[in-house]
């Protein structure tokens, strides 16, 4: 059995061995063992030191045992250590595949030219060469019928594949980011919790000027749907994130909430539409209904124009 394993095989599996039942025994979560506990590495560099000397002593050994021997004795200890199979399968399968002649059946190969006493063997491709090459003619065989006569999963296909798996994971993406929202993708938020959110962001920053109601004092009213700066999710949005005309005194908010908390809170603006403040500001601005808004009073079509949004209304300049 010893003979049958040389030891630059030996020595490493013993040593995986008992480095697997370390790793399979010590609990160290999810880091290796070796990591967490330097103590492990420690005693798993004395097993192989141990291993090695192991061997090391046993090669003594039957060195010492081998040089005592009488000759005769010698000769039967080599003949009984080459009898055993000592991978010559792999030995034999290697000549196999390499294919070359030994040197003594040479003269069978010798071409019969000769220049200046330089001679050439007219070997056989090595058959390791020779197979994989009918190998890769089958292969490729294969592979034009499947991919290119039927069409099989074309690199096209799998292309096509990819988008799909890598649009869902963009599409879960964007579900858990919400701050990715933007004034060209913000949109109308109508759940509960989003607009008490909003509700709480404009009773603390909002009201000292346009009032808890949004009926408007320094800043305009909001509940009308008289828009300076354009109405509709998005330019409310855009208002509030980027702040109305320089020296009127809305100033940017996007350096106090995040896009998604604007979003929030414009949402909320938005559905002051339509309520009846105590003292209502008159209204200033252009009328403006966007399609998810109320529709437009009676009172409120006789008055100025009328501009149906979604895109950004450009800040009017006076
Ligand atoms: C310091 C006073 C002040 C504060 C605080 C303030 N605003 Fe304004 N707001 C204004 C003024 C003034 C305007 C008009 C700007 C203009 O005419 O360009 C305005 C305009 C707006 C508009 C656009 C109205 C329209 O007719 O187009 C919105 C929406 C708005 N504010 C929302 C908010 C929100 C939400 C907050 C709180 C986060 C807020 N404002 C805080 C003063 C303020």
């Amino acid at each position: 059995m010893r003979n049958l394993i040389p030891s630059y095989i030996r020595v490493p599996l013993v040593f995986f061995i008992i480095f697997g039942l370390v790793e399979y025994f010590v609990d160290s979560g999810e880091e290796p063992a070796f990591i967490k506990y330097p103590i492990v590495l420690l005693f798993l560099l004395l097993v192989l030191l141990v291993l090695i000397a192991i061997e090391a002593i046993i090669g003594a050994l039957e060195n010492v045992m081998f040089q005592s021997l009488t000759e005769e004795g010698k000769a039967r200890y080599m003949a009984s250590k080459n009898k055993v199979p000592q991978f010559n399968w792999i030995k034999n399968l290697y000549k196999k595949l390499v294919g070359t002649k030994p040197i003594e059946e040479e003269h069978e190969l010798i071409l019969d030219h000769n220049y200046d006493g330089i001679k050439e063997l007219d070997n056989s491709l090595p058959p390791w060469w020779l197979y994989s090459f009918y190998a890769s003619i089958v292969f490729a065989a294969v592979y034009l019928i499947n991919f290119h006569i039927f069409g099989n999963n074309s690199q096209y296909d799998e292309l096509a594949e990819e988008y799909k798996k890598a649009e869902i994971s963009i599409a879960e993406y964007k579900k858990n980011a919400k701050d990715l929202v933007d004034m060209n993708t913000v949109t109308l938020l109508t759940d509960a919790a989003d607009l008490n959110s909003g509700k709480a962001i404009f009773m603390q920053n909002c009201i000292p000027c346009h009032m808890a109601d949004g009926g408007g004092g320094i800043g305009p009213n909001l509940t009308d749907n008289h828009w300076i700066l354009g109405g509709g999710i998005k330019n409310v949005f855009h208002t509030i994130t980027e702040g109305g005309r320089d020296g009127k005194g809305m100033i940017a908010w996007k350096q106090n909430f995040k896009p998604s908390e604007i979003q929030q809170v414009a949402s909320y603006v938005l559905s002051l539409q339509g309520t009846t403040p105590a003292n209502p500001k008159a209204p200033q601005g252009d009328i403006i209904w966007p399609e998810e808004n109320a529709q437009p009073t009676a009172e409120a079509t006789t008055d100025s124009t009328t501009v149906v949004v979604d895109s950004i209304a450009p800040a009017p300049t006076n």
